[in-house]
């Protein structure tokens, strides 16, 4: 049994549901997850844990920059256990963007982090025009007229691909204690 933390980073809340989601299947293999926002980490002992996995989302091009903040001041720690990255943003529901070879923020992420993870998974998000403010409900519909996606002000749709979230899940689950530095 492997104790496994996924430490997050959300603006609106989505990025918590994708992080229970990874708990649920993962616990279902008989491990144990902590799902914990990155901003307190340090209510944790992280060299407790056998695997860490950072998941962030995007908001107007960018991972929070508390997420970088983290990665650079732990990156000896996150590399000496089994450790995944992920992200969540809007573009990735589109097919040819969904994936980390092909998803920008992702590849911007590897370029702007020394940080190589064992693992890497690319999830679209949510659209939930009702709940933003006027200002950014009329920015993302710019972006979605723009890229041709929903600009209906009453629009609320996931994105998100569960059955990815499922694999990423099992690939979490499967990455071997001390495989470090397995995609470096
Ligand atoms: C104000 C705002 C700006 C956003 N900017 C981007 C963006 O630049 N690129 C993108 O792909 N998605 C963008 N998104 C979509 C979010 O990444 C998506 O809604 C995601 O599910 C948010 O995750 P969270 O709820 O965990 O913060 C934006 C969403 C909002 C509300």
């Amino acid at each position: 049994m492997a104790s496994i933390l996924i430490l997050y980073s959300t603006t609106d809340g989505h990025t918590i549901k994708i992080c229970n989601r990874l708990k649920q299947v993962i616990e279902e293999g008989d491990h144990r997850v902590t799902v914990q926002a990155i901003a307190d980490f340090r209510e944790l002992d992280l060299q407790s844990f056998d695997k860490i996995v950072v998941g962030a989302s995007i908001r107007y091009g960018k991972h929070q920059q508390r997420v970088y903040d983290f990665i650079d001041d732990h990156l000896p720690l996150l590399e000496s256990k089994a450790n995944a990255f992920f992200t969540v943003n809007i573009v990735a529901r589109k097919a040819n963007k969904n994936r980390p070879q092909t998803n920008p923020y992702l590849l911007k992420f590897l370029r702007q982090t020394a940080w190589r993870p064992n693992e890497l998974a690319v999830f679209a998000g949510k659209l939930d025009y009702p709940s933003y403010g006027f200002i950014d409900r009329q920015m993302i519909r710019l972006i979605m007229l723009i890229t041709h996606g929903p600009t209906d002000p009453s629009t609320v749709v996931e994105f998100t691909d569960w059955a990815s979230v499922d694999d990423f899940a099992r690939r979490v689950s499967a990455m071997l204690l001390g495989e470090v530095g397995k995609s470096s």
